[in-house]
């Protein structure tokens, strides 16, 4: 892996906007994996402001999303879909209809997994890969427990997740207890990763993704076996990380 250990935030954003931009000016036809969160939304403001200013185009690019609610239309105000359009996609040159992401109203949402696994390998696989991580260490909706060798499926949230998420939601009655979420297995099928996170209520989760054990106890922790990872963090989040000077010493 390689950690960047980031000044501020607009450091860390312009990091992640980096490894786009390489993807993106790399050649016709990319396909970026998107997340959704708050962790991401600097990075797609960076990515914004480069289309506008600096001519970063996204034509011909498309994309999958990590995960949707189970439940949630595609319209409605708190859905996956909804989000990354009005925080990226409607902002630059990436035209809509190949951003897709799993259905949540899915009349069979089993089904709708599995046809979501064969899509994202049928365009190749995806080529770049954005993640952020939970408190408990998830990425996508991959919950602690889930198989490292998971694929796209109806997962339930944790109640820590739920409690987290509810800050999106008039009530906390209101968000979804299923999601459909790309697996690990899925994810790290991605030929490369960037995984951000700020703040020190992730301390805990980036110090076990960098330096604990590949265990489904942390589920992002997978990402240790993956050759191309690049961790963007702040200083709050990397707060609990043993070695951070022999990070910050390798860059
Ligand atoms: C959510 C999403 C994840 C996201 C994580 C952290 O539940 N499913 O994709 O990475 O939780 O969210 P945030 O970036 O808002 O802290």
């Amino acid at each position: 892996m390689e950690i960047v250990i980031a000044q501020d935030a607009a450091a860390g954003a312009r990091a992640v906007a980096d490894e786009f931009e390489q993807v993106l000016r790399a050649g016709d036809g990319a396909v970026l994996g998107l997340a959704t969160g708050s962790s991401p939304v600097a990075a797609y403001a960076e990515l914004i402001r480069r289309h506008r200013e600096e001519g970063l185009s996204f034509a011909g690019a498309r994309a999958f999303l990590l995960d949707e609610y189970v439940g949630l239309p595609a319209d409605h105000p708190q859905s996956y879909h909804r989000f990354i359009r009005e925080q990226l996609v409607d902002h630059v040159d990436l035209d809509s209809s190949t951003v897709i992401s799993p259905d949540g109203a899915a009349a069979d949402p089993a089904e709708e997994a599995e046809r979501y696994d064969a899509a994202i390998a049928a365009a190749g696989g995806v080529d770049l890969q954005i993640l952020g991580i939970g408190v408990n260490g998830h990425i996508a909706f991959n919950e602690p427990g889930s198989s490292l060798a998971s694929r796209t499926r109806v997962v339930a949230l944790t109640r820590s997740t739920i409690e987290a998420n509810a800050r999106f939601f008039d009530r906390a009655e209101d968000v979804p207890r299923h999601a459909l979420s790309q697996g690990l297995g899925t994810i790290r099928e991605a030929r490369r990763i960037v995984l951000t996170a700020t703040g020190e209520q992730k301390a805990a989760a980036v110090a076990q993704l960098v330096e604990g054990a590949v265990s489904a106890r942390w589920p992002a922790t997978v990402l240790q076996l993956h050759p191309h990872v690049t961790v963007v963090v702040d200083e709050a989040a990397a707060s609990r990380l043993e070695l951070a000077e022999d990070y910050r010493a390798a860059r």
